[in-house]
């Protein structure tokens, strides 16, 4: 058993280890071995085949680290020691160097360039005693080495590799982003948090009335399916080698499936870059994107219930909205609420606007939590129809 940290935006730690626990058992067949939660990560025990695997799956998280080795580190003789001695060629490929993210807290070893310096030396005396293969033809010229994560606390270092590259959230799918677009993983973990509020599985309906470049439509679009769109640095890690994975690309059973998902937006040049999501999404699912003023009289007739319906409205000044206070975001939900009637609605707003909104008549808040949203700190609230909880 290998030990996996699973980097999690701060906030999300709940819903984030709901997605883990469920996801797990159904794709493995067992729960996972959680070893501790903290703020901002999971800690977990796993094989290769299924630690890797969480890349596939997990949408909430951050990144995936291999935890690769901890011990106590007060000195820089030590550090050289340690670190050349770890073996690079089954984690990078062809003498490369990996880029370096170093913490250290409450430690007497606090110099992180020096600390950086003394890796690089150590690694390139491994490299002289074992000579690295030469990058084999199927790894383009483009091929980076995995990043490595260095964290000293209390004279207590873990090394780590991550095996995610690129952060999870980085789907590779959209082309274009709005002004303050959310961040994906975001986007989904409030989808998840709406999502157990719903009996019937197949076939749920989703309403963004705001919704910007369409991230909560291309989420709920693929909610039911793996992240398969796109490289993971673990592929190129030469210790995979015989390490049986599951397929890549696959549908997780027991996750519901959004097949009417609707955007609305009162930018219209927005609303036609959306017009292509619908050709880049599964076959189960219908995006369709409209001009809409939410506050308007004039709203295009809504064909069928809403199910979800979730919106990250502008905040104040980045967007300069027109209202941007406590009562812009009072008079939202009561618009959502008297107009839409969603089963269930969740709206993300900044946290400085003053006191939360109250419950629209007919619902009830079931969950909150507060996350930083492009560097905004954000509250997000989900009120669920009174006769469903
Ligand atoms: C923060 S952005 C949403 C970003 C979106 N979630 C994304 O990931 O791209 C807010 C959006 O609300 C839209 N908007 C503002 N007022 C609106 C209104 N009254 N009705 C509909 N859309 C509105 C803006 O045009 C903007 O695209």
């Amino acid at each position: 058993m290998k030990s996996f940290f699973i980097v999690i935006p701060p906030g999300l730690e709940t819903l984030a280890t709901s997605e883990l626990e469920e996801k797990y058992q159904t794709i493995f067949g067992e729960a996972p071995r959680v070893q501790s939660t903290t703020h901002g990560g999971i800690e977990i025990l796993a094989s290769y085949e299924h630690g890797f695997a969480l890349n596939y799956f997990l949408k909430i998280p951050t990144r995936i680290l291999l935890r690769i080795d901890s011990y106590k580190c007060r000195d820089f003789p030590k550090l050289y020691k340690k670190f050349s001695s770890v073996d690079w060629n089954q984690y990078i490929r062809a003498g490369e160097f990996p880029q370096m993210f170093i913490t250290t807290l409450k430690s007497r070893l606090i110099n992180t360039k020096k600390m950086e310096n003394t890796i690089v030396e150590a690694i390139s005396k491994y490299y002289k005693k074992k000579t690295p293969p030469k990058l084999p033809p199927e790894y383009s010229e483009n091929y980076q080495a995995p990043q490595i994560h260095v964290r000293v606390c209390d004279d207590s270092l873990t090394l780590s590799i991550d095996t995610s590259g690129e952060r999870l959230d980085r789907r590779g799918m959209k082309s274009f982003t709005s002004g303050a677009p959310i961040r994906e993983s975001f986007a989904y973990s409030l989808l998840w948090s709406a999502r157990k509020y719903m009996q019937n599985l197949d076939g749920l309906s989703f309403l963004d009335p705001m919704c910007g470049s369409g991230t909560f439509l291309l989420e709920a679009a693929y909610f039911h399916t793996s992240n398969w769109n796109r490289d993971f640095s673990f592929e190129s890690m030469p210790l995979i080698k015989g390490v049986e994975f599951i397929e890549k690309k696959f549908e997780i059973k027991g996750i519901p499936i959004f097949k009417n998902i609707t955007g609305n937006d009162i930018d219209k040049e927005m609303i036609e870059k959306t017009k292509v999501i619908n050709s880049i999404t599964p076959e189960n699912s219908n995006v369709s994107t409209q001009y809409a003023d939410l506050f308007s009289d004039q709203l295009p007739e809504i064909k069928s219930s809403t199910d979800i319906l979730l919106v990250n409205p502008p905040y104040g000044k980045r967007l300069k909205n027109r209202v941007g206070t406590a009562k812009y975001y009072a008079q939202l939900i009561k618009r959502i609420a008297s107009f839409h009637h969603p089963k269930v609605f969740g709206v993300v707003f900044p946290k400085t606007e003053g006191p939360q909104p109250q419950d629209p008549d007919g619902y009830t808040k079931v969950f909150t939590t507060t996350f930083s949203n492009c560097g905004i700190k954000v509250d997000y609230s989900l009120f669920c129809q009174d006769q469903l909880k």
